[in-house]
């Protein structure tokens, strides 16, 4: 073992195990379940993310994936297949990591959930334990246990709470490992595949464990949310957001996770998850208005900062060229799915600004990408702020702090940075002569 993480089990059990879907969440289940010993195998249908799989590579940027990976497919612990009914055949765990993405009601399609569910029934050994790590609304548990239809079978839910670009480090050390299903038999050995993680598990029933995904998301949401307005309250009261941070999260109660204001929050789970839950809370009957503000706070926050930026020019952005640095959702990843740049940027565009932009995680074959259309994707930072009239930070990557300002400052047309991340030191920036705003800052 070079990576440090984990050992294999010892002593414990080895099982077999199948992963339905390598994306985000079923890569890092597979590697950290064969790194501990067990047989895993994954099921991936995507012609080229099977392929690229084959061949080791995890077309994703997730630090330590393809390492953990490798290691237990030379080991002979982990191999790759492209169907899940292939999968599945000998498994005594099957994990279920399908996509569920959002219906235009913002309520999750679970038609991935109940296919894969339709796929590997038939071909279940008796005593096979299905463990669902696919987000989904209450009840789902039970859906598949119907769509199975074989008493011998038991499904249980294992949320997934880890962070993409540290999934694999989250995934070795979960705050909580939370299982939930009326049998629980079932729900303990699942439990038990994490026994030596060192972490706290939460048994409970099916509905109860699909819910706490879902709650914890809104959480930080909610959290997200109330720090960026507390950021703008900041700025309009004359008040110091960094300083508020810290007078805040000293607060045992409170804590600093998910203090750090922002230009809005985003990527492939806050957005859906608050979507669904408050749609899911709808059809029962109750009005999660405290998640509805939530969601609707953070899309004024976002024409907030782009307010911000039209302002930072003068007021009338028309025929103003925009350098932006950062169109991930956040720093470390290559998922620009609800990312608040590409938000940012379409309403800067759709407000009559040129964009001109850099993303370390952005190629030149993926800048082709439809989301990416209203902007120019350029090969370095620099290059994206030459001859701009703002700069404007909008994903934190580490590489933007170490930029060479002085040689930026020379290249610019006019000196006006707009850092919605809050990553860059105020004082060196004024110094060298920019015009600087951040988020809840003076
Ligand atoms: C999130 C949850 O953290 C994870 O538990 C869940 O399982 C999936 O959703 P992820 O989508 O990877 O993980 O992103 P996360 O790191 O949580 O960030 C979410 C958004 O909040 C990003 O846009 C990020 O930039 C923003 N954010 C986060 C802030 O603006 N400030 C913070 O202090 C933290």
């Amino acid at each position: 073992m070079t990576h440090g993480w984990a050992e294999p089990l010892l002593g414990e059990e080895i099982r077999r195990i199948a992963v339905v879907g390598a994306g985000y969440v079923g890569l890092p289940t597979a590697a950290v379940l064969s790194s501990r010993g067990h047989f895993v195998t994954v099921a991936e249908r995507d012609k080229e993310r099977y392929q690229n799989l084959r061949d080791g590579l995890s077309s994703n940027v997730e630090q330590g994936l393809d390492e953990l990976l490798n290691e237990s497919m030379a080991a002979g612990r982990l191999k790759v297949v492209n169907s899940a009914a292939a999968a599945v055949v000998d498994a005594e765990f099957v994990f279920l990591c399908v996509e569920t993405p959002q219906n235009e009601d913002g309520s999750a399609d679970l038609s991935f959930v109940t296919g894969a569910a339709m796929e590997i029934g038939p071909k279940l050994a008796t005593g096979t334990i299905i463990v669902n790590k696919s987000t989904v609304p209450m009840g789902t548990v039970g859906l598949i246990e119907q769509v199975i239809g074989r008493p011998d079978i038991v499904v249980v839910s294992n949320p997934e709470f880890l962070r993409e670009g540290s999934a694999i480090a989250d995934s070795f050390n979960p705050d909580r490992i939370v299982v939930g299903a009326s049998d629980r038999e079932a729900a303990a050995q699942v439990a038990k595949l994490f026994c030596n993680f060192q972490s706290p598990v939460v048994i409970t029933d099916a509905t109860t464990s699909e819910l706490i995904k879902y709650a914890s998301n809104a959480f930080l949401a909610t959290k997200l949310t109330f720090v960026n307005a507390m950021a703008s309250l900041c700025e309009v009261v004359g008040a110091s957001a960094d300083d508020l941070v810290l007078g805040i999260g000293y607060d045992k109660r409170i804590g600093f996770e998910f203090l750090h204001p922002g230009p809005g929050w985003g990527g492939s789970c806050l957005p859906k998850d608050t979507a669904a839950l408050v749609a899911i809370a709808k059809s029962a009957g109750f009005d999660a208005e405290i998640v509805r503000a939530a969601i609707d706070g953070n899309q004024e926050h976002m024409k907030r900062v782009a307010d911000k930026i039209r302002v930072a020019v003068g007021g009338e952005i028309r025929g103003s060229t925009i350098g932006v640095l950062g169109l991930t959702f956040k720093a470390n990843t290559e998922d620009r799915r609800n990312s608040p740049s590409i938000s940012i940027t379409q309403r800067l565009v759709d407000m009559g600004a040129v964009v001109k932009a850099y993303d370390p995680s952005v190629s030149s074959t993926s800048a082709e990408a439809t989301d990416l259309a209203h902007l120019t994707v350029c090969n370095s930072p620099y290059e994206a702020m030459k001859n701009t009239n703002a700069i404007a930070i909008l994903t934190e990557w580490p590489m933007f702090r170490e930029l060479d300002f002085v040689r930026v400052r020379e290249s610019v047309a006019t000196p006006v940075i707009i850092d919605a991340r809050n990553i860059l030191d105020v004082e060196t920036l004024k110094r060298l002569g920019f015009s600087y705003s951040s988020v809840g800052r003076q």
